[in-house]
């Protein structure tokens, strides 16, 4: 039985991940929070390694808070790049396999069609460009590897865009949302559904990068709409600009992911994220007591 440490356990990726691996029992995940697996503590993964060996790595651990990135720039490199370095370092004398997650936050915005994993990255902020970094040392590794692309996460744990507007909604506050940066909003339950159903897959590792995200793009007031409409929120919803949004970090005002490679490699097809929104604001509801 393939056993994966899912590192990041505690995160909203690796939460996902940990709620749907009953649903594939053949492969044997060993979960770790940060405080079990720190990649900045090398020596809390050859603990596990030596306990119970496994044969790949889902690294889902990174430094993620975009705006305080620009603020926080040690620690972004220290997570987002040196931890990838030391997960590489531990990796290579095994040969294990390491399936490692990345953003639409590489791309700068300014091409006019979705982004193919081709397209020259060239990030706008901090996080981007640790992001860009971390992939740079994978793909130079001489490890089986693969780079997983998401884009505008949302589930029913963590923080997220989808749980902020709920909450605010239900507060009654009034929602101001931008309506000039367009992406693909992607379920954190489907992406991880996804990559355990294509982690035996014989060509997968035969790409360095994939893209994984849902369709149709969206701005986030587009979003946003629908997450008020899916869950019969009247809260007022009013569209702003970029530029009347101030915040830290740059964001790309285009970021929609092409996701062609992985369907013609293995085949993926992910459904639509309204439908996966459903779901999701059911499970956010339920848990929540709304
Ligand atoms: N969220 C999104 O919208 C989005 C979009 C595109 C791509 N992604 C990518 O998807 C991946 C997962 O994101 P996420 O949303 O699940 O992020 P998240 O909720 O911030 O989770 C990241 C996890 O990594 C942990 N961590 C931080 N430093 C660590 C270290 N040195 N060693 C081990 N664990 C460490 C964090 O622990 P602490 O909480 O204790 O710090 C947290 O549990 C990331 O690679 C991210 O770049 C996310």
């Amino acid at each position: 039985m393939p056993n994966y440490l899912l590192t990041g356990a505690g995160g909203q990726l690796g939460e996902c991940f940990q709620t749907v691996a009953t649903q594939f029992p053949q492969h044997q995940l060993i979960c770790a929070t940060r405080e079990e697996a720190d990649l900045n503590r090398p020596e809390t993964l050859e603990k596990i390694h030596a306990a119970t060996p496994f044969e790949g790595i889902l690294n889902c651990a990174a430094y993620t808070q975009i705006d305080k990135a620009e603020t926080e720039k040690d620690k972004v490199t220290a997570i987002n790049e040196e931890g990838v370095a030391n997960l590489i370092d531990f990796a290579l004398p095994r040969q294990l396999k390491i399936i490692h997650f990345s953003t639409d936050f590489v791309f700068d915005g300014h091409q006019k069609s979705p982004y193919k994993e081709t397209d020259p990255p060239h990030p706008l902020n901090s996080y981007g460009q640790s992001k860009v970094k971390g992939e740079q040392l994978l793909i130079q590794a001489k490890l089986p590897s693969v780079i997983i692309r998401t884009s505008w996460l949302f589930s029913p744990y963590g923080s997220n865009f989808v749980k902020s507007i709920v909450f605010k909604a239900k507060k009654g506050e009034e929602l101001k949302v931008v309506s000039d940066q367009y992406g693909t909003p992607t379920a954190g339950l489907d992406l991880a559904q996804a990559v355990l159903s294509i982690l035996d897959h014989p060509a997968l590792f035969e790409a360095p990068i994939y893209h994984i995200a849902q369709g149709p793009p969206a701005s986030w007031y587009g979003f946003a709409q629908q997450i008020l409409a899916l869950s019969g929120s009247k809260a007022a919803l009013r569209p702003i600009l970029s530029e009347d949004y101030p915040s830290a970090a740059r964001r790309p005002h285009y970021s929609v992911l092409d996701t062609q490679r992985i369907q013609k490699n293995v085949s993926l097809t992910l459904r639509n994220w309204e439908d996966a929104l459903a779901d999701c604001l059911q499970l956010i509801q339920a848990n929540e007591g709304l």
